[in-house]
């Protein structure tokens, strides 16, 4: 039989928003952890999500697009990302957008910089 360690580390989370402060179908522009990451924070329908910032395509902040249905359309060129998993859903996106893991703790919506376990 032989032993093994295995060392998990619990992600980082950070406070970014109250609940209340982002309605449904509301977004919002947070920076989030020590290097001031971009995260475009969104409320679908009471639930949390959240997107790197920056579009994949060109330089555009999501957070200045407007949500269509469940995708978040970038401002820029009108391409799209879908807000649950930030997989391209409309050209001229090809590229995914990063997504963060959220959660609520009493009345805070934190963000931590690791992919969400889906
Ligand atoms: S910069 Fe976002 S679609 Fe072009």
């Amino acid at each position: 039989m032989s032993a093994s360690t295995t060392t998990t580390t619990a992600p980082a989370f950070y406070t970014v928003a109250k609940v209340g402060d982002i309605g449904p179908g509301e977004m919002t522009y947070v920076e989030v952890g020590p290097n001031y990451e971009p995260v475009c924070l969104i409320n679908l329908d009471g639930d949390y999500y959240a997107l790197n910032d920056c579009c994949t395509h060109e330089d555009a902040s999501l957070a200045d697009g407007e949500i269509q249905g469940d995708e978040l359309e970038c401002p820029l060129h009108g391409g799209a990302f879908e807000i649950k998993t930030g997989m391209p859903a409309g050209f001229p996106v090809v590229v995914a957008a990063k997504t963060y893991t959220v959660r609520v703790v009493d009345n805070d919506i934190q963000i931590a910089l690791v992919k969400p376990a889906r």
